[in-house]
């Protein structure tokens, strides 16, 4: 059953391409600072690499999605090639955290009917893409967030580029004095 929504605002923050070992660190702390929730949408290869700092993500009540193996475009590839992109991520994920992903966020958000039919996973996109990659302008990626966010927003920002740490804090401080709390991708579909 759906929970009934309740009064205040939520957004949901997701940071992709991760997880890396200083700046998904310091994203945690600001994230407990603000007692924000997120969503880390991670590459498998880099998971391989960081298995405690995947570990500390979940352990800390964020939510893990899966972001392929290898962040390759998945309409580029067979049935066979996705499902080794998708798998060895969700099972390397509930090796190291006792649950496997329920989300996946296709790399670039290329997707189509064959993708989403091998994947078998929540698909989820973003409503408020940030350009944190493009501008690595903290009060650029602020500004982004102010002009577009409404109740229910996704907002997408990636873990690897440590100008996004300081976008990160600056956003949470104005989603705080706006009134919204910060969920995560699952506690925001429960109460849609
Ligand atoms: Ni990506």
């Amino acid at each position: 059953a759906k929970d009934t929504a309740p009064d205040k605002k939520r957004v949901a923050l997701t940071f992709d391409d991760g997880p890396h070992p200083t700046n998904t660190l310091e994203i945690l702390q600001l994230l407990e600072d603000y007692q924000a929730k997120a969503t880390f949408f991670v590459l498998g290869n880099r998971v391989d690499f960081y298995p405690d700092l995947t570990k500390e993500i979940a352990a800390r009540g964020h939510e893990l999605g899966n972001h392929t193996w290898n962040h390759k475009d998945l309409t580029a590839l067979s049935e066979e090639e996705i499902n080794q992109e998708i798998q060895l991520v969700n099972d390397r994920i509930e090796k190291i955290t006792g649950q496997p992903p329920r989300l996946y966020r296709p790399p670039y958000g290329a997707k189509n009917d064959l993708v989403q039919e091998v994947v078998g996973l929540t698909e989820v996109l973003w409503t408020i893409d940030t350009e944190d990659w493009k501008s690595h302008d903290p009060d650029k990626i602020l500004s982004v967030v102010k002009e577009n966010v409404t109740d229910g927003s996704i907002i997408l920002m990636h873990d690897i580029h440590e100008t996004t740490v300081e976008a990160t804090k600056l956003v949470l401080k104005f989603l705080q004095e706006a009134d919204y709390d910060c969920v995560t991708i699952s506690d925001l579909n429960s109460y849609e």
